[in-house]
């Protein structure tokens, strides 16, 4: 039985005041949400604070972004041993929007992987079709080549951790349901989650596959995520917009506690 996780990406937004503000207003909201997983990712300037903020709750904290070296003369890169020394616990790689702005290619997100691995991260990796990809009917092959392509190499014993979890969670995120307002229908949602479901039990062994969560992203609001939790392959979500309102995040993270 996979723990429903919630992640809250606060993208490119808040100050560390705004962001301090936020975590210790979630704090007390989701204090007594039990059976569900919180994590939010501020920005890099806030991590230590908002790190601070969150001492002692059930909230834990991932970084949106890391670079695949550990030191050197990387200028304006923030390395994983940087984000471990923040106490962040996971990392999200391969986000559409660094797909799409940066020209992160599959081969990069594979070594960024590795990179959070190497550094006892849990990566949170994001895989999703355009909308010319769905229209073509292209989505099932998207999806394919970015996760065997940014999971190549990756071993079993890399992703076990010594309590029994496993360091790598999907997001499925169709990049034309970001921000748009328009998320995918829990059953389109629920075909692509089980489709990486089955790619990942080729790729690794069954304790493995079936331990690593599968989020879904992509315009969730408290009016869609009940419905879109109680889909039997949607381990999660992870929330862009809705995170950066208390209450709206709140109110998910409670939807997925009641799956
Ligand atoms: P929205 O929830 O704002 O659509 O963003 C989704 C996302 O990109 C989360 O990483």
């Amino acid at each position: 039985m996979r723990k429903p996780l919630i992640v809250g990406n606060w993208k490119m937004n808040n100050s560390t005041a705004e962001s301090v503000d936020l975590a210790e207003k979630l704090k007390k909201t989701v204090k007594d949400m039990a059976g569900v997983e919180v994590v939010v990712a501020p920005p890099f300037t806030a991590l230590g604070s908002v790190r601070d903020a969150i001492k002692g709750s059930n909230i834990k904290l991932s970084a949106q972004n890391v670079f695949w070296e550990d030191k050197g003369a990387y200028t304006g890169e923030v390395s994983p041993l940087m984000i471990r020394d923040l106490d962040c616990e996971y990392v999200i790689i391969g986000h559409s929007e660094r797909r799409e702005y940066f020209k992160e290619s599959d081969e990069i997100v594979n070594k960024k992987i590795k990179a959070a691995l190497r550094n006892k991260l849990k990566a949170i990796v994001c895989v999703g079709e355009s909308l010319k990809e769905r229209e073509e009917d292209k989505t099932m092959q998207v999806i394919e080549s970015q996760i065997r392509k940014g999971l190549e190499g990756i071993l079993n014993s890399e992703l076990r951790t010594t309590n029994h979890e496993v360091r790598l969670v999907i997001a499925y995120e169709p990049v034309w349901a970001i921000g748009t307002g328009r998320n995918a229908t829990p059953s389109q949602a629920n075909e692509v989650h089980a489709y990486i479901r089955k790619l990942l039990s080729q790729i690794f062994n069954e304790d493995i596959a079936s331990n690593i969560k599968i989020l879904y992203g992509g315009s969730v609001k408290p009016s869609n995520s009940a419905e879109l939790m109680s889909e039997k392959e949607i381990d999660g979500a992870l929330v862009g917009g809705a995170s950066l309102d208390t209450d709206s995040f709140a109110q998910i993270v409670r939807s997925a506690c009641m799956v």
